[in-house]
């Protein structure tokens, strides 16, 4: 029986080798991420990074707009303790939280973001609720995953403007990603 609370955690070692992969081979698509969200957020807004890892998206979104409030939150403790040693600046925060459950409260958030998380969340209907009772009136919903992940489009039917388009970051040979592009009204 699996000591983690769902199969798949990133446990202390997983989320090492995962920090080392994602380093090497995803830079490409969160400077891609990184330009959508600068593009969406306001200014002073506040983003949220859903499933943030070991933060490197969050990394690149700092690269970009010095203005912004900055959040990640991860389901693995040890990916939030890489995230926080790696923070390049106090400005990005990390916590420990399911994406069900958030720890913000409601229409606080401008832009949640979330990349190669989505097919992970065991009840998609669910976590999408929530990433909208966060979001704020007007605020951006953006979900990058794999493209082969399956999609509930009824999970998103709270939402306006939704889009799913395909996504190839410089240098990837095919298009690999999808993204989920929606709003609040
Ligand atoms: C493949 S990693 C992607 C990390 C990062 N977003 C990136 O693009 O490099 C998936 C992450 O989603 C997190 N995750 C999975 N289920 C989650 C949940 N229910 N709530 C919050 N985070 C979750 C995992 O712990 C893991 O860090």
């Amino acid at each position: 029986m699996s000591d983690y609370p769902q199969a798949g955690y990133f446990d202390r070692k997983r989320s090492a080798s995962y920090e080392r992969r994602a380093t090497r081979l995803l830079g490409g698509l969160y400077r891609l991420v990184a330009s959508d969200v600068a593009a969406f957020a306001p200014p002073g807004g506040v983003v949220l990074d859903v499933g943030t890892g070991p933060g490197r998206l969050l990394h690149a979104i700092a690269a970009r707009r010095a203005d912004l409030v900055l959040g990640g939150v991860d389901l693995s403790a040890d990916m939030v303790d890489i995230a926080r040693a790696g923070a390049p600046s106090s400005r990005i925060t990390f916590q420990v939280a399911d994406v069900a459950s958030l720890p913000y409260s409601d229409d606080s958030v401008d832009v949640v973001v979330s990349t190669l998380s989505m097919h992970e969340w065991p009840d998609r209907r669910r976590a999408v609720a929530e990433l909208g009772r966060v979001l704020r009136p007007g605020g951006a919903l953006l979900v990058y995953d794999f493209r082969f992940a399956r999609i509930d489009r009824e999970s998103f039917s709270g939402f306006a403007d939704v889009r799913r388009v395909p996504v190839r970051p410089k240098w990837w040979p095919a298009p690999l990603f999808a993204k989920i592009t929606a709003s609040v009204s």
